[in-house]
């Protein structure tokens, strides 16, 4: 019999549906949040209720263009944290109630599993061991995998997230939330060398983002002092070393993770990977140090509900079901 999943990924502000049969995703529609750009950050609230109005369109969508109807479905899989609880708790509540009516097992798939998982969407396909830089708007980790879910973090910040430090630059620069895929848009016709800003000083393979953070606050502050238009007339060369700092960071502690663990083979995963720039200087580096690289399509990079359904596969090959009682955990930490 052919295995059919139903993801489902509400952990912040993208409402997703999947199907995956066999391991092979048919279908991946996303409903991104839009509404949170002008309150220059997600809205917990508010994103609860925009996956409540959405939830239904986007799983039918899932299902009209795998052509699956409910019937044919096998297994329903959820993300169970972590991320906002109210949002989790949407789709982990849909999910939990189609698994009872149509009687078929419930998989509460860990989110930061999946972002790594979604390396395994398309072909190539990273061999075990592989080294994961996870980057997201709530996660920067290095994470060893051993095997499909069998992952060690041996890295991570002590602070900020490295999307964080994207948005909250933007913020300062007047940019909308999200403000990484704007920074990404028009660092390409900025110079990255234009501006400095400190690096953090940690020698292990964990990262800071903060005092970068501040360094652009009081940088951008006390220029603007100076010259009011300074942004307006710099904005794509502050924007471009912006980028090139946080990528900087990023690329250094993964080449550190490489060499302690004598890895080469290397994968990016989270919203962050669909930079241009770090996904660029992920191929310089494969050259330089002989790696072997895997870098998913963008569209698996952000949340989707796709590498919820991959995720699930695995879940399902270890026999690791759950039952009615679930509930979602906004700290979920493997
Ligand atoms: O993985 P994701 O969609 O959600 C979380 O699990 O957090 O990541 C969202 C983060 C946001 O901070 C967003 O600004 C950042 O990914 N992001 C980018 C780009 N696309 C998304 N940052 C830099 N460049 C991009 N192209
Ligand atoms: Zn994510």
């Amino acid at each position: 019999m052919k295995e059919v999943i139903l993801a489902i990924e509400t952990s912040c502000d993208d409402t997703s549906a999947a199907i995956a049969i066999d391991g092979i995703v048919k279908s991946n529609i996303i409903i991104s949040q839009g509404i949170h750009s002008k309150h220059g950050g997600v809205v917990p609230e508010i994103s609860s209720r925009e996956h409540q109005k959405n939830i239904i369109l986007v799983v039918k969508e899932a299902l009209r263009s795998a052509k699956i109807q409910k019937n044919d479905l096998n297994a329903i899989s959820f993300t169970v944290g972590p991320g906002l609880l109210g949002s989790l708790l949407v789709g982990c509540s849909f999910a939990k109630s189609l698994s009872f009516a149509l009687n078929i097992p419930l998989i509460g798939v860990d989110h930061m599993k999946a972002h790594v998982l979604s390396n395994f969407i398309d072909e190539p396909i990273p061999n075990f061991p592989f080294i994961c830089l996870t980057v997201s708007g709530g996660h920067t980790q290095l994470v060893l995998v051993k095997d499909f879910l069998n992952m060690d973090i041996i890295g991570e910040t002590l602070d900020d997230a490295v999307g964080e430090a994207f948005d909250k630059s933007a913020k300062i620069l007047g940019i909308e939330y999200p403000g990484g895929p704007i920074i990404d848009k028009i660092s390409k016709n900025g110079d990255p060398l234009k501006y400095k800003f400190s690096k953090p000083r940690i020698s292990d393979l964990n990262f800071s983002f903060s005092g970068i953070k501040t360094s652009i606050l009081y940088f951008v502050k006390s220029e603007m002092e100076k010259d009011p238009m300074f942004v307006e007339k710099n904005l794509n060369d502050i924007a471009a070393s912006i980028q090139y700092s946080l990528v900087e960071i990023l690329k250094e502690k993964l080449i550190k993770a490489a060499n302690k663990y004598k890895i080469s083979n290397i994968a990016i995963a989270g919203g962050v990977s669909a930079n241009s720039l770090l996904r660029k200087e992920i191929d310089k580096l494969k050259s330089i140090y002989n790696w072997k690289t895997f870098i998913p399509k963008t569209e698996y990079c952000t949340d989707n509900a796709a590498m919820i359904a991959i995720a699930a596969h695995y879940y399902i090959k270890e026999k690791m079901f759950d039952d009615i009682n679930i509930c979602p955990n906004p700290r979920l930490n493997f």
